[in-house]
Parts: C-alpha cells; structure tokens; sequence
C-alpha cells in the first residue's frame, strides 16, 4: 500500500509535503514524487527510491506552490520507476492513489478512444484522465462523483487542478484517509500519523465519501454529492516519541520497548490491588457467546493461533481461526452466538478490514484488538481492545506482536473466570503472574550475545526450520516469518510432530533446525523430534526454559535458556530470542531492518 499527503496552504507546501512523505514511507518505499499548483501550472516531480532520492535529483526547495500533494509507493500495478511513481498528471489535473482500481483496463481503452495518452503500467493513471474527460462535461462536485462511480475497487485519493488552483479533493473507498486542520492551512494524509507532526485535529473520511479541502476551509459530501458535516477528533497526545532515540533501528527499539508497553497494557486491563482483570464496557452477556473465531493476517495471525491455545485451555468456548484473506471468501457458517475478533496492528490492513465487513453485514458480534485506535477496522467494529503499544514504525512487528498476544491472553482468562471454567484461585493466581510478565521479559532481553554470535549461520544456508508443539507452535511460526521478512532467507515454521511425515527429507548436515522446547506438557516429545534431527545432521538451536532438570539429549549446537514462569506465559519469553535471531541475521547481511523489500507495514490492498 502507499502514503498520500495533500497540503493547502497560505504558504509554500514543499517541505512540509517532504517532511510528512518521510514519516508515511513505512507505508511503501519504492518511489516517491510530489505535485503543486504554482501560476497556473501543474509542477510534477517524481522518482524511483526513497525520499531522501527525491530530494538528491530534485531542487525542491525551489519547488514553489502553496497547494501539494505527495505520494510514497508501494507497487501494485508496474514496476517501481520514476515513470510509474505518483503522482499521476494530466495537462490540468494531477492525482496520488493508494489502493486498487480493478476496472482499470477496461476504463483505459474507453479513455484512449477518447483521445487520453497514457504514460504509464498503473490502474491510477485511469483515474486522472476520467476526471479530466468528465470535467470537460460537469462543474467539479459533479465530475468527483461521477468519476469515483465509475471507479471499481479501492482508493484514498489526492487530486488538484490546474484550473481550481485553490483546492485539494481527496476521496475514500476502502483505503483510510484522513483530513487534518491547521493554522491557515489544512491537510489530507493516509493516516494520523503522517498528520501529527502538524495538527491534533482530525477528520477520518469514511467509504464513499469526498471532500474539498481549502487553506481556510473544508467540506465534506458522501457518495451522491449531497454536502455532509464530520466530527473533529483531536488526537491523543502520547509520548511515546517518533525518533529512535539512541537505537539503531525502530526494530530495535520496539524490541526493548517490550516490558514498557506489556507493563502498559497490564495497567489498562489489571486491577492488580484485588487481582482482577477489567473490560469495560463489553457490549454483551458472556451467556450470549458459546464461539469465538479470531481472524488476522501475518504476524497478527500468529496470536490468533496462541490465543486458540489460551481460550482452549481456560475455557470450554468453541474457538476457531482464520486467515483473514481465506476467511473473506469462504462459504462461513455465520452463528448469532459467535463473537468474530480482528486482530491488526495497524487497523488498517485490508483483507482483515474486508473480514470485518463481511460479518458486520451479517450482524455478527466484531472486536477489534488493534493498537491503531483510530483505525478503520477500530472504528468499524463494535467494540475494540487496544493494545497501548504506542506507534510501531517497524515493517516486522515485535512489540505488537506481544502486545496483541497479551490483552488475548487477558481476554481468554476473562472469559474462563467469568464463565466459571476456571477456578477462583487459579484465575487469581495466573492475574497475578501475568503482573511478573515486564520483568520476566526484561531478563529474556538481555540474552543478547549468544544469539549474535550465532545469528550469521542462519544467512550461510539455503534454509532453516523452526519447530514447536503447543504453545509454542504458533511462536516457532512467528520466529520464521521473523528471519524470511528481515533476511530474505528461506525459514520454515513447523509443528515439531509434523516432521516425520515429510520435512525431515529436508534435514541436511548443518542446516540450523531451531526447537523451542519450553518445560511444558510437550517437552519429552519435543525433545525426542529435536533429537531425529540431530540424528540427521541438522544443528539445532535448542530455545527452553531455565530448569534443575538437566537437558536430555546430546549434540546440541547451542542452548538458550529464558526465564522461569508458568507455562501460559512462557509463549511471551522464548519470542524473544527469535526476535533477536533476526533482527542480528539481518543487521549481519546490511539490510534495510525498518524497511524490508517488498513489504509495507500496513497492507491496505489485497
Ligand atoms: C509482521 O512482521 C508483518 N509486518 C506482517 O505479517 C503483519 O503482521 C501483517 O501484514 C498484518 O498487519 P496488521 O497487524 O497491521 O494487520
């Protein structure tokens, strides 16, 4: 997905558009270009790259114009180049795009019979010649509506016009975009946090509708061009900073955040002087819901799985899982006592926000664990846990990733308490540890050297396994998925009982097989499958929990020990490590650690 931001200004835009495209590029990174109004002309500069390119072939300072739009890509449609970067312009209209148009070839052969020249391989290019034919009919409210009608598929637009030198349009459908207020100025951004550097005022546009946006004035009409008034949200000011501070990375950063912000979520869901788990305002009788299906994508995904886990063993609710983009499309079974959660760092990701609406159209029961609160899938559902992760600008999701597992964990313990499926005194003694967890997880990070010292071998292969059972299934996923999206290199997560029927012919001498083998129910059996791949040569990098017992097997490459806890929190401790493992593979192979090719950290299309 793409970064837009528009500016209107009673000044000049260039560098406040540079500025905001910087912190939008975690949204896409293949190009970037920007467009302003200046005596009468449409000024366009675009390039492969990163901003900080545009900058280097660009003389922006000198790039005049008091109305903007800039635009950072991540490609769908066309290569990543200069030429297929956005904006996208005609002789009087310029337009930035996130998102799909799925009739785009139909809508370009109509257009070249009428005469439009296209430059570019992008579904976006259609929409700046449908606009300019329609204005060639219609005043602009008019031609808006009429263009975006005939536009299939999903977009947050910028548009500006040669001949309107005072106005920015943007649009939404499917795609988040936000308007913002500022001192003689106002603003379009894809989200709140390209916007926040310059206003806390915010209006989210919902799908279907436009608006006009003025330096002194905005107005809002929904889908049939009929004028309609928006609330103004003013932004919670938290202090989690933007920087990186002293930190390398983000990634890095948002690894050792990680007691902080579990601290932070256990202060908004514990109520540690009586041990009790409090969430307000849940809409309905736990007697009502007999199933709950959670739904996510990646790593959002994963802590669907644990939580599954977790519910299983603290409740007798029917739980069942879903990859978002699979979930969308199945013949689903819709059951009024179900509860749908919708897991999303962002809140914004597409196939997840497509889920939601699919069960809202069937008047199921939706929650949203998102850290994002003022996102779309946050907005749209009926009721929302945040997770209090502050920002997470890392394309790999670490803190989220615990955060998200964490207030599930909350939940599945709400429910088995509240459904009386666990005891009393268990439920309070399980509150109680969990408010050991920060600690516990700032032990775990200081094992830090070990895994650096042997987080190159994992570049020097072809691939890697990485297996649990249990509970840590889902962890070994999460770790893969962790060293194949920082380090391009082949990483597979697998149930460790699994191996026998078919991966072990994988196991070569010297290939590093990672086992999590936490002190847990699943320990014997863990070890004996470590040991087969032992037996085949594999190095394995045994990941378990500190113990008396001593470790039954021999010919371990290396051992990493976590802290002690009780087995439900032990998932939180050994994904540290993996996080480390690669983070340091790919800081040894001097790649982009915040910015991994091909990746976006929120992916708004399909
Ligand atoms: C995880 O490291 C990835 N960045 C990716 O799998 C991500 O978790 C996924 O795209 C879901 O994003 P979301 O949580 O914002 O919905």
């Amino acid at each position: 997905m793409c970064g837009i931001i528009g500016i209107s200004s009673n000044k000049s835009v260039s560098a406040s558009i540079i500025n905001s495209l910087k912190k939008l590029e975690y949204r896409g990174y293949d190009s970037a270009g920007i467009a302003t109004l200046f005596e009468g002309e449409i000024k366009e500069v675009k390039s492969e790259g990163r901003v900080d390119t545009l900058e280097q072939n660009f003389d922006l300072k000198n790039l005049k114009g008091n109305i903007g739009i800039g635009h950072v890509r991540w490609a769908t449609h066309g290569k990543p180049n200069s030429v297929n970067a956005h904006p996208h312009s005609s002789h009087n209209v310029s337009v930035v795009h996130n998102g799909i148009i799925e009739n785009s070839t139909i809508l370009k052969k109509y257009l070249t019979t009428k005469g439009h020249v296209f430059k570019s391989q992008t579904d976006t290019e259609v929409i700046v010649h449908l606009i300019t034919e329609n204005l060639k009919a219609d005043d602009l409210e008019i031609a808006i509506t009429k263009t975006l009608n005939q536009l299939h598929g999903s977009f947050a637009l910028g548009i500006v016009f040669k001949d309107i030198p005072d106005l920015i349009v943007g649009a939404r459908r499917g795609s988040p975009l936000a308007v913002g207020y500022g001192p003689n100025e106002n603003y379009l951004g894809s989200d709140s946090y390209a916007l926040k550097a310059m206003t806390n005022k915010i209006t989210y546009l919902d799908d279907g509708e436009f608006c006009i946006i003025k330096k002194d004035q905005v107005l809002f009409f929904n889908e049939d061009g009929i004028k309609i008034n928006k609330k103004i949200l003013k932004l919670s000011s938290n202090e989690v900073s933007y920087e990186k501070g002293d930190f390398k990375h983000f990634m890095a950063k948002e690894i050792e955040e990680q007691p902080i912000t579990i601290k932070t979520g256990i202060k908004e869901y514990i109520d540690k002087t009586n041990s009790e788990i409090n969430i307000y305002n849940f809409p309905w009788k736990i007697s009502e819901i007999n199933s709950i299906t959670l739904i996510g994508c990646g790593t959002a995904y994963h802590s669907c799985m644990m939580a599954k886990y977790w519910f299983e063993e603290l409740t007798k609710l029917d739980i069942n899982i879903d990859i978002a983009s699979e979930f969308r499309y199945r013949k689903n079974r819709f059951k009024k006592d179900s509860l749908y959660i919708f897991v999303s760092q962002s809140g914004e990701t597409a196939d997840t926000y497509a889920a939601l609406d699919l069960c809202k159209r069937n008047n199921m029961k939706t929650c949203a664990v998102v850290n994002v609160i003022e996102s779309s899938i946050a907005r749209d559902a009926n009721f929302v846990l945040p997770i209090h992760c502050g920002p997470e600008i890392g394309v790999a999701s670490t803190k989220a990733f615990l955060g998200q597992i964490l207030i599930l964990y909350i939940l599945s313990l709400k429910f088995g308490s509240l459904r009386n499926e666990i005891n009393k005194n268990t439920y309070k003694d399980k509150v109680k540890e969990l408010l050991n967890l920060p600690s516990l997880i700032e032990k775990s990070l200081l094992i830090d050297n070990d895994i650096q010292a042997i987080s190159s071998t994992f570049n020097e292969v072809k691939g890697s396994m990485f297996l649990g059972r249990g509970f840590s299934y889902p962890i070994a996923l999460e770790g893969a998925l962790k060293l194949k999206e920082l380090s391009y290199v082949h990483a597979e997560g697998y149930p460790a009982g699994e191996m026998k029927h078919g991966p072990l012919a994988l196991i070569e001498d010297g290939m590093p097989v990672v086992v999590l083998a936490p002190r847990d129910n699943y320990y014997k059996k863990t070890i004996s499958n470590m040991q087969e791949v032992i037996a085949r040569g594999a190095k394995v990098l045994l990941i378990t929990n500190k113990s008396k017992d001593e470790i039954i097997s021999e010919n371990i490459w290396e051992t990493i020990e976590v802290e002690n806890t009780n087995e439900d929190l032990l998932p939180f401790l050994l994904t540290i490590p993996l996080q480390k493992l690669a983070y340091y593979s790919a800081l040894k192979k001097g790649y982009d650690i915040d910015k991994p090719r091909n990746l976006a950290k929120s992916v708004t299309v399909e």
